[in-house]
């Protein structure tokens, strides 16, 4: 009979609930992108994302809070991940490049050695009213390292810059994970060769689909996800169980 070896461990519900479960000083790496809470300011832009909303995340729900309410919940996420990363272990987070001072804010309070801010650039952005303005076409990545200024960086000896370019998800990638803001499985084995090693514990507290939890199984790392909405749940856990 064939054997299955399963790395990951996921829960759905409430982040902040589900992480305090984790022991301090029990992760690796974290790698994740949680909501920019851009919904509220994308309603107003004007855009022509009505004829979008069944698959816009400015429609989804989970990224429309008040600004002071996603300030208190990325404060607090700030304050477990010091608790829960290892020494030396690292964050990396993307984010609204609106958001990246507030961000970087929060998680030096918390503790956390601020490194880089890096750049994602998306070779095949959707190219909405193009004829009107510049077309989005980036995505900020934020690094810190926890009780430390340096942890894991597998670079072969090679240097690696701050911008990583590749395309958005293929078609058949999206079917696979259907979410609204999917990120690319290459995009997070990058980050993940980089700053884990095979063996390493790697969270991604807000995982929607399960992107990270499928190259974690791919690459041999302990994934451990959260994600608040059933549906998505229901979809990691069917990708991570396929590795795909
Ligand atoms: C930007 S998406 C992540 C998409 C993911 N990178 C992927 O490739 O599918 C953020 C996710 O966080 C989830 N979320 C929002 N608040 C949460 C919370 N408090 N706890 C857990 N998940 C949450 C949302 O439901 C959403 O699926």
């Amino acid at each position: 009979m064939e054997q299955i070896t399963i790395n990951s461990l996921i829960g759905c519900g409430d982040c902040l609930k589900l992480i305090k479960r984790l022991p301090d000083k029990s992760v690796d790496l974290i790698l994740t992108d949680p909501p920019y809470n851009l919904g509220r300011f994308m309603h107003k832009r004007g855009t022509n994302i009505k004829g979008m909303r069944d698959n816009h995340f400015a429609y989804s729900g989970w990224d429309d809070m008040e600004y002071a309410q996603w300030s208190r919940v990325m404060k607090r996420f700030m304050k477990e991940c010091a608790r829960i990363l290892k020494s030396k272990g690292a964050l990396v987070m993307f984010m609204s490049i609106m958001k990246v001072e507030t961000i970087i804010k929060f998680a030096i309070d918390a503790g956390l050695y601020y490194k880089t801010t890096g750049i994602w650039h998306k070779t095949n952005p959707m190219p909405r009213n193009m004829n009107l303005h510049f077309i989005n076409s980036i995505e900020p990545w934020l690094y810190f390292i926890n009780d430390g200024h340096t942890g894991t960086f597998n670079n072969s000896g090679k240097s690696i810059h701050d911008f990583i370019e590749t395309s958005t998800i293929s078609a058949s990638e999206h079917k696979l994970g259907e979410h609204p803001t999917q990120k690319p499985k290459f995009l997070l084995q990058h980050f993940i060769e980089i700053l884990s090693n095979e063996g390493d514990v790697v969270l991604d507290p807000f995982m929607g689909s399960g992107s990270t939890g499928v190259v974690c199984e791919q690459l041999n790392r302990h994934f451990i996800g959260f994600e608040l909405n059933r549906e998505y749940y229901d979809i990691a856990s069917r990708r991570i169980l396929d590795r795909q």
